[in-house]
């Protein structure tokens, strides 16, 4: 798409890219909370501060004490990366608060239920990504469209395989239970995942991997007698995560209801 942009009487047409730089520069300044200073939140804030918006809280183990609802309640927006033991209490908080909140901390799934009611019972905005880069969920789309060719082909097992860092706390990634998932929808000799090797046909392998430095690698594999077919995504660094989760701070500021990364990305 191009813009025209009036100067002193003529019309200027932008080149597309210098376009997307111009739409850069007139999205709204937000008031970000920042809960969960570490990784991610210091690469979020970052991009997000370049982007024009500030950072009016930032919560670590250091100062607990400031993870206040009235504290959160200073900003347009609030996002949650943290970790497993503290996600669902800090997105109730935010919730509490009436600030959307998007959430990049992984592990704490088998709580999302109380989060979406919490979320509709509040009026609030919520959004959570396994993954936030837009690369990644792309590849989302790829395996969806790849699990569903391979639906009628029993003759090629399926496994995933997920590569991290040493420090991450859970396993297997909430990226590869994506995808997992997304191939258990289509894939119904599959009956559900294990996050170890087995001889069970029905069970899907997430094999985790712990090496450093990983920021992250999923790969996707499906094997028979005759040949194998594989798609991997890499990430180099955490720069897709975070501007994906401030494109998604972007979006929700000012919504109510439960979103995804593909209502962000249009998909
Ligand atoms: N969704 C994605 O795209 C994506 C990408 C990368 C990482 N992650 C996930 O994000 C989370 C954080 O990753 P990281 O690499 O930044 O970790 P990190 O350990 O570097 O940082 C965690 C931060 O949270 C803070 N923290 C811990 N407990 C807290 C609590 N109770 N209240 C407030 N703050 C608290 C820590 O002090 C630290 O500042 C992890 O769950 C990781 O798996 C998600």
């Amino acid at each position: 798409m191009f813009c025209l942009k009036a100067r002193k009487g003529s019309v200027k047409v932008l080149e597309p890219k210098t376009n997307r730089k111009f739409a850069a520069k007139f999205i709204r300044s937000m008031k970000i909370a920042l809960i969960g200073y570490g990784k991610m939140g210091k690469a979020i804030e970052e991009i997000a501060v370049n982007r024009g918006h500030s950072i009016v809280l930032k919560v670590s183990v250091d100062n607990l004490e400031d993870n206040t609802v009235e504290a959160i309640r200073q900003a347009d927006v609030a996002i949650e990366f943290t970790g497993p033991e503290s996600a669902f209490e800090n997105i109730l908080r935010c919730l509490e608060a009436g600030v959307p909140v998007v959430c990049g901390s992984t592990g704490w799934l088998d709580k999302l239920e109380a989060v979406k009611s919490a979320c509709l019972q509040k009026n609030g905005g919520f959004l959570y990504a396994s993954n936030f880069s837009v690369g990644v969920n792309i590849f989302f789309e790829v395996n969806k469209r790849l699990a569903a060719l391979m639906a009628p082909h029993p003759d090629y097992d399926v496994q995933i395989t997920e590569i991290h860092h040493t420090e991450k706390r859970d396993s297997p990634s909430g990226t590869a239970i994506s995808l997992a998932g997304q191939i258990l929808e289509k894939i119904h000799r599959k009956k559900g995942w294990v996050n170890h090797i087995s001889d069970n046909l029905d069970e899907l392998e997430i094999l985790s991997e712990r090496v450093d430095p990983a920021p992250g690698t999923h790969r996707v594999k499906y094997s028979s007698e005759i040949d194998t077919i594989e798609i991997t995504h890499t990430a180099h660094n955490r720069k897709g995560f975070a501007t994906g989760a401030v494109l998604a701070a972007e979006f929700i500021a000012g919504k109510k209801g439960l979103f995804q990364m593909s209502d962000v990305l249009g998909f």
